[in-house]
């Protein structure tokens, strides 16, 4: 057992007795070919991840563009197999159970509601498929049971004959949600719920979320890069870089002065979260993601870190606790924290 999985199972150990979801040390790969007849080329997606989700609670996943956040999703889901490792939902391995018992726990709301919705359905099919195939309510009671479905989420019933190019953008993504609670799932896996809707629409539908949440005790996960919006709604925020976690933290304590190097960079970009001490928010995050075909040795973040030593080339961190269910994988977590302001601030020029 690796470092990184042992904190992370003491952290879920005290938090969370039973884990409703649990990824276990998964890591998954990508072979693909950049020209055809090109050499295959082998890209780690995620690495190394654990984390565990509790009943009702959120869990935010938060990184920049291409660090895995989609692909951990896709494995919580079980739409996508891990290489290694595994994905617990309920204490039974995600890949034993059948796509309908799967359905039944857990359901994915995509960033694209429209591409979600199958374009030759009307509203009321898309919602009659699943409570046919998994034999919610007899045929006779499926017309009301849409109807319900649809006020639920804030919707009109008459919305239901429509196909979904005849429905605005936080309409069908009302849709999308109203079809995944249709089997009541225990969790929500929630990729960039609201980043393609306006900012009115997006608290509508982050609003209707947290209802579910409160009413059925949903938990969710909630994959986003709105540091702001993370920071109010989740419980945990996991914080990632190039298919690692790097730091996992209650909401409370997101760009805090206890913070990972990265984390303190990427709530120096969000200056509307500036909460935090001055220094903290002068951390600044420069140069290029590396490849995560041609990921660094050690810690991965070592090529743009400002307080990388020679260590941290050579050593990959394991994960160390710094404050109550709060982990962080660095080297000097918990040992030089009250440097990290200053150094930070003087690398940025402050
Ligand atoms: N099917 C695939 N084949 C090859 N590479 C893939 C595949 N799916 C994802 N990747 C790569 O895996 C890495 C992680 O992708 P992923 O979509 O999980 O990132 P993300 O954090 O969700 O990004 P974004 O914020 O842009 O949505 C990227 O480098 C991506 O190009
Ligand atoms: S281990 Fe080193 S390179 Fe990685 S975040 Fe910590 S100080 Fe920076
Ligand atoms: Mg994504």
């Amino acid at each position: 057992m690796t470092p990184r999985r042992a904190a992370v199972r003491t952290q879920s150990n005290s938090a969370e007795a039973v884990p409703l979801l649990a990824v276990d040390g998964v890591t998954k790969a990508f072979r693909f070919r950049d020209r055809p007849f090109g050499p295959r080329q082998h890209l780690v997606a995620v690495n190394r991840i654990s984390l565990t989700v509790a009943p009702g609670k959120t869990v935010a996943i938060i990184g920049e563009s291409g660090c895995g956040k989609s692909t951990l999703g896709r494995l919580m889901t079980g739409d996508v197999a891990p290489d290694t490792g595994q994905v617990r939902i309920e204490g039974r391995a995600v890949h034993a159970l059948t796509r309908l018992e799967k359905a039944r726990i857990i359901q994915p709301i995509a960033q694209d509601p429209k591409a979600a919705l199958n374009p030759r359905w009307t509203v009321a099919r898309s919602l009659g498929e699943p409570l046919e195939l998994h034999r919610l309510v007899p045929p006779k009671e499926r017309k009301a049971a849409i109807e319900q479905a649809l006020l639920r989420v804030g919707l009109a019933p008459e919305i239901a004959s429509r196909f979904p190019r005849e429905l605005s953008g936080g309409e069908a993504q009302r849709v999308t949600i109203a079809r995944a609670l249709l089997v009541s799932p225990r969790v929500l896996v929630c990729d960039e719920p609201v980043s393609a809707l306006d900012a009115a629409v997006q608290a509508d539908i982050v609003r209707l979320l947290l209802e579910i949440q409160s009413s059925e005790g949903t938990a969710l996960v909630f994959i986003s890069h709105d540091l702001q919006l993370v920071s109010r709604l989740s419980h945990r925020i996991a914080i990632m870089y190039l298919g690692e976690i790097v730091e996992i933290m209650p909401a409370g304590g997101l760009g805090g002065v206890l913070s990972h190097p990265y984390t303190r960079a990427l709530v120096g970009a969000a200056p509307r979260l500036g909460r935090h001490p001055r220094k903290a928010r002068r951390a600044t995050l420069t140069g290029e993601v590396p490849s995560p075909v041609d990921r660094p040795s050690g810690c991965v973040f070592h090529p743009r870190c400002a307080l990388a030593a020679e260590v941290c080339s050579r050593t990959s961190p394991g994960f160390e606790s710094v404050g109550s269910d709060h982990l962080m994988a660095c080297h000097f977590a918990g040992r030089e924290q009250s440097a990290f302001g200053s150094a930070e601030a003087t690398s940025s020029g402050a």
